[in-house]
């Protein structure tokens, strides 16, 4: 499937085949490829919980006001964060050269180590590139998806088994679609959502493309 149509084609599917099971395979090229997505200095400040087990998903479930797609999807992913990846950056610069190592290290540790918000911040936008391209990726595999925050923490975390350095952040349910997402309800006019060179500039005008 080419870039453009996944993008245009990618829509929020409410309606899953229970049935449908992916492989191990399978999972692993979703997770995988969403892997490859960028994080600040490579840090990769996340984690993959990847819910198959139906008695787990039950729990997800009850954790998520009973949104059926948790209960339906092949697979339910959630991204976590990995709050405590920068003072482990051994793990990330293993194959840095020794110097470069020693400076990227400098630069991670000014930037998080005293700055917890920043941290979180991070790991927000890791899990959301990261979403992004599980969703791009899962359309290539012929699934569809449901990103999803609407869940009580507390309770995946309990689910889960995950500790305070790995909040959950985004579920992500992938599967065979038994039904086609609800129709758009509009996109914005550029015209409130870009300016050119200074905030309230409006150049463009129009819908996007996709609308
Ligand atoms: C961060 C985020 C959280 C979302 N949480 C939920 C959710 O809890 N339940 C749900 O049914 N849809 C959820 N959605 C899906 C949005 O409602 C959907 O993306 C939006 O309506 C646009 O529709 P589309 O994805 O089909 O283009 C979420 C989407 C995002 C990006």
């Amino acid at each position: 499937m080419e870039l453009l149509d996944a993008l245009c084609h990618r829509r929020s599917i409410r309606s899953f085949d229970p049935q449908h099971r992916l492989t191990e395979t399978e999972l692993k090229h979703l997770i995988g490829h969403a892997q490859l997505a960028p994080t600040s200095f490579n840090m990769q400040n996340w984690h993959f919980v990847a819910v198959v087990d139906p008695a787990v998903k039950e729990q997800l479930w009850l954790a998520s006001w009973k949104q059926n797609p948790v209960r339906d999807a092949s697979v339910v992913v959630v991204i976590t964060g990995d709050l405590g990846a920068p003072q482990r950056s051994e793990r990330f610069l293993r194959h840095a050269p020794p110097p470069v190592a020693q400076r990227i290290d400098g630069y991670v540790q000014a930037l998080y180590a005293e700055n917890p918000q920043l941290s979180r911040d991070e790991a927000c936008r890791s899990a959301g590139f990261a979403g992004m391209a599980m969703m791009l990726v899962a359309k290539e595999m012929g699934l569809d998806t449901c990103p999803m925050i609407g869940f009580d923490p507390v309770k995946v975390s309990e689910a889960l088994g995950l500790d305070a350095d790995h909040p959950p952040l985004l579920m992500m349910t992938v599967g065979k679609a038994l039904a086609p997402a609800f129709p758009r309800t509009g996109f914005l006019d550029f015209n409130e959502t870009v300016s050119v060179d200074r905030f309230g500039n409006h150049c463009f005008a129009g819908e996007p493309p996709a609308a």
